[in-house]
């Protein structure tokens, strides 16, 4: 049997379509390996959304030079966002690479390496799927125990964030029918999953495909949300990433309010807290509105929280500008923020404003954001001492035996301290009710409060009685 190794890069899309390769793989007869010297496929899943993707790609093809000096038939792939944009031109670049090949071509994957094992040049293919999208379809395994899978709703960006590289690594927006991504929910399920997480660019802007949005027609994606809730009652949580702040529409935020399967939390990128630059990044949302949004999410549900991303030292990003994007982190009181130098990116329309902020002004603001955030996640995981949370355990802690690791109702990581005599491996992917004992700098411990329940029944009502809070999901006939 052929063995296969990979390695992913990058983000929660990567994740998923590293799967979707393994899938692939596994259909057309290869194992996994962990051991690249017993593998004859080795897998660079890629991205290229920050700076030294090529340098990162180049060293770890690099790693593998002698080996395939030695073992000629071995194949070596590029996938993700750095295949689809450099293309042919990564053959030329790096010779010990066989196949390139873009997000939506993962399904000729096979084909193309049985074109490169039976004597063919190196090939790349890189071809947006525009007139029939299709979508991978995820797969439970019950071999990994999957408690957590993505779905992805939409792929592509029809955005045009002067900063980024994904509009032209991912392509144009193309959507899923609601159909077909209930379905997928439901097998998920089935298989034993217990928290789906939506993934798309701009998740929150998802539509039918036959339905696109207009002013007078918002985004429909709290309609997409509560039909999944209500069709498949069994699921733990639903999850989605990444949202765009200028699709937080009141029905979303009536979601969060009404939706016991939704998480009380959720990652909304801001990147700025600058008015003059949010308009340089072309992000089509104000200062104002943002915080607007996040003041109504926080007031959906209580124990809200907010992460975000930010890019420090955008071209032009002026000290004035940055105490702006301090002031912001404070005030939409986020308890995670994953932030950036900015660098400068191919093909995006921020390349002609240069790269105007010196390498030590973005780390000293990096460094001065990072102390804000910091500051704010300890004191939320201070507060959150003595309470109760909701956590889905995921598998066994990797440094304590006796403990199992899970996520919070707000995707804190959470340690759990498993009684002796109770099997760990029944828990797995059960909703447990914890109590918090200890704070780390990132996580937290707690220790069971009861025994788990039935699934269902382990669901926690609503906080919010529908009635009260005013915000009404406009349901659609079932
Ligand atoms: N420079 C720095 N950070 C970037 N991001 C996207 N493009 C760039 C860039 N050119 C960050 C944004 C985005 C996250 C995934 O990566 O904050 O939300």
């Amino acid at each position: 049997m052929r063995r296969y190794l990979i390695h992913t890069f990058g983000c929660q899309m990567n994740v998923h379509d590293s799967l979707r390769i393994e899938e692939v793989l596994s259909a057309s007869g290869y194992a996994a390996t962990e051991a690249p010297e017993t593998a004859d496929l080795i897998v660079f899943n890629t991205c290229s959304i920050r700076e030294k993707a090529d340098h990162k790609l180049r060293s770890a093809v690099g790693t593998f030079r002698e080996l395939k000096e030695q073992k000629r038939d071995l194949v070596m792939v590029v996938a993700g966002c750095m295949a689809q944009q450099r293309g042919q031109a990564l053959l030329d670049e790096v010779d010990l690479v066989d196949v390139v090949i873009g997000p939506d071509n993962i399904a000729e994957l096979p084909a193309l390496i049985g074109h490169v094992r039976g004597g063919g040049p190196p090939i790349a293919r890189t071809e947006f799927d525009l007139d029939a999208p299709s979508f991978l379809q995820a797969h439970a395994s019950r071999q990994r125990r999957e408690v957590s899978s993505y779905v992805t709703v939409m792929k592509g960006c029809d955005e045009r964030c002067t900063f980024c590289i994904v509009p032209y690594t991912r392509g144009s927006e193309r959507y899923r029918t609601s159909d077909e991504i209930v379905a997928e929910v439901r097998r998920l399920c089935e298989a034993g999953v217990r928290e789906v997480t939506l993934l798309g660019q701009t998740v929150n802007s998802w539509h039918e495909p036959h339905e696109p949005i207009t002013r007078d027609r918002p985004s429909r994606f709290a309609w997409l949300l509560e039909r999944i809730a209500r069709e498949v009652p069994e699921l733990g949580r639903l999850r989605y990433t990444s949202p765009h702040p200028r699709h937080v529409t009141p029905e979303l935020v009536a979601a969060h309010a009404q939706l016991a399967v939704l998480p009380a939390h959720v990652h909304l990128p801001v990147q700025s807290g600058s008015d003059r630059v949010l308009r340089m990044m072309l992000r089509r949302y104000r200062r104002a509105d943002f915080l607007e949004a996040a003041a109504a999410l926080h007031a959906a549900r209580p124990g809200f929280t907010l992460s975000t991303d930010i890019i420090v030292g955008f071209p032009g990003e002026t000290e004035e500008d940055f105490q702006a994007t301090l002031s912001l982190v404070r005030e939409a009181g986020f308890v995670s923020v994953f932030a950036f130098k900015y660098s400068p990116r191919p093909h995006t329309p921020a390349l002609r404003l240069g790269d105007t902020v010196s390498e030590e002004i973005k780390t000293e603001r990096l460094a001065r954001l990072f102390e804000v955030a910091d500051a704010q996640q300890a004191a939320h995981l201070q507060s959150l001492l003595g309470r109760s949370l909701e956590v889905l355990l995921e598998g066994r802690s990797k440094t304590d035996a006796q403990r199992m690791t899970g996520r919070s109702e707000r995707h804190e990581i959470v340690h759990v301290s498993i009684p002796p005599g109770v099997a760990k491996q029944e828990l797995q992917g059960e909703l447990v009710r914890v109590r918090c004992v200890e704070a780390n700098k990132r996580s937290l411990v707690a220790e069971l409060l009861e025994p788990p329940r039935a699934p269902s029944a382990a669901r926690i009502p609503n906080p919010l009685p529908t009635a009260k809070s005013g915000l009404r999901l406009p349901l659609l006939p079932s």
